[in-house]
């Protein structure tokens, strides 16, 4: 059986403590990644501006470089010394700003970012956390670029010590801010003033965003033409085979729930978490990550998910789950090392 490492790690500092801010930002400034809590997930963040502090996100992460990052600003202003905000995209900002909301932007002809950071496309990911990482944004005084501050394919982190399950000794310094309250990516959203595409399902749900815009968001369409790079099959996935919407459990199988009812056989189950006892869907994105690695972690072959309707934050938690039940080949590689 598996148990839970509850050894002490000397990278993880509270951020709330001053000392800890003040050596993430000369790390920032010497040009090395610090992992940091957002409101979403941990993201590894680092000057966007410096090209070898985003090739070390690339090199800790092993993410592919044809794989864009998003940049996280402290205000809007920060967004416009680099990006173009059409009207639509303004009134999201304005509205979900700071929030779990991903507005990919032109860039402007004359901007600073690094071009590792968008992978050389002509757009730009754009957001504004919530948080305590906001303000030491401020304080840097320059956008950060940050993804998921887990090895590339795999599950992202949640806590400070899921960062350094996944990242090990590659990880300098982690600024523990607890749990992630939303607990899934942002919503990634493309607009070209005229529309808006929906790019990824998150933490803002599309609805409300459509209520906002007063239209529905355009989806990717199957000639890819819109689309976000790093939406790749196989994604967020644990060691596990993942099989969902299970009417009933396996022999062996460990069970991800959700709701009060359970599957036929659920005593069956090696190991079962309950993403939400009471079906509370904000409950259930804030717990997904951290129990599809704790359910990893007993060594079942195969975690069977339970039906989760496709409502609200819902859509997300599908997507995420789809995905980390998709084949993988390429990425259980890339895990491994
Ligand atoms: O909540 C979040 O968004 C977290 C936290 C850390 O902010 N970050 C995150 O980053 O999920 P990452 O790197 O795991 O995912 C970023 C996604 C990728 O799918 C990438 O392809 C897409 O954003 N993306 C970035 N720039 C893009 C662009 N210019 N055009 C299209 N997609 C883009
Ligand atoms: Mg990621």
């Amino acid at each position: 059986m598996a148990t839970m490492d509850t050894t002490p790690s000397d990278a993880i500092a509270p951020i709330d403590d001053a000392v800890a801010r003040a050596q993430a930002l000369a790390l920032w400034s010497q040009g090395v990644p610090v992992a940091v809590p957002t409101e979403t997930v941990y993201g590894l963040a680092a000057d966007a501006t410096n090209g070898l502090a985003v090739a070390r996100i690339f090199d800790i992460k092993q993410r592919p470089a044809f794989n864009p990052l998003i940049c996280h600003v402290s205000s809007i202003a920060m967004a416009e010394a680099f990006a173009e905000f059409d009207p639509m995209a303004l009134a999201l900002a304005d509205q979900f700003w700071p929030g779990p909301l991903t507005l990919i932007l032109p860039l402007k002809k004359h901007h600073s970012i690094h071009p590792l950071v968008t992978a050389g496309l002509d757009t730009v990911g754009v957001r504004m956390p919530d948080g305590h990482v906001r303000g030491l944004i401020e304080t840097f005084g320059k956008p950060l670029a940050a993804p998921s501050a887990n090895r590339s394919g795999g599950i992202s982190p949640t806590t400070a010590r899921a960062v350094v399950d996944s990242l090990g000794a590659a990880v300098s310094l982690v600024l523990d801010g607890g749990a992630c309250p939303v607990g899934l990516e942002s919503t990634i959203v493309k607009t070209d003033g005229n529309d808006a595409w929906l790019l990824r399902p998150g933490g803002v749900p599309a609805d409300a965003i459509e209520k906002l815009l007063g239209r529905m968001l355009r989806h990717e369409t199957a000639e890819g033409a819109v689309q976000a790079p790093g939406q790749l099959q196989s994604h967020y996935a644990p060691i596990a085979r993942v099989r969902l919407n299970v009417a009933q459990v396996l022999e062996g199988e460990a069970l991800l729930a959700f709701g009060p009812a359970r599957a036929a056989h659920s005593d069956r189950a090696v190991a079962c978490a309950n993403l939400s006892e009471t079906g509370d869907m904000q409950q259930a994105a804030a717990n997904l990550y951290a129990m599809l690695s704790q359910l990893d972690r007993w060594g079942a072959a195969t975690i069977a998910v339970e039906p989760v309707p496709s409502q609200g934050l819902g859509v997300a938690i599908n997507d995420r789950l789809r995905r980390a039940a998709a084949p993988r080949s390429a990425i259980v590689e890339n895990k491994a090392q």
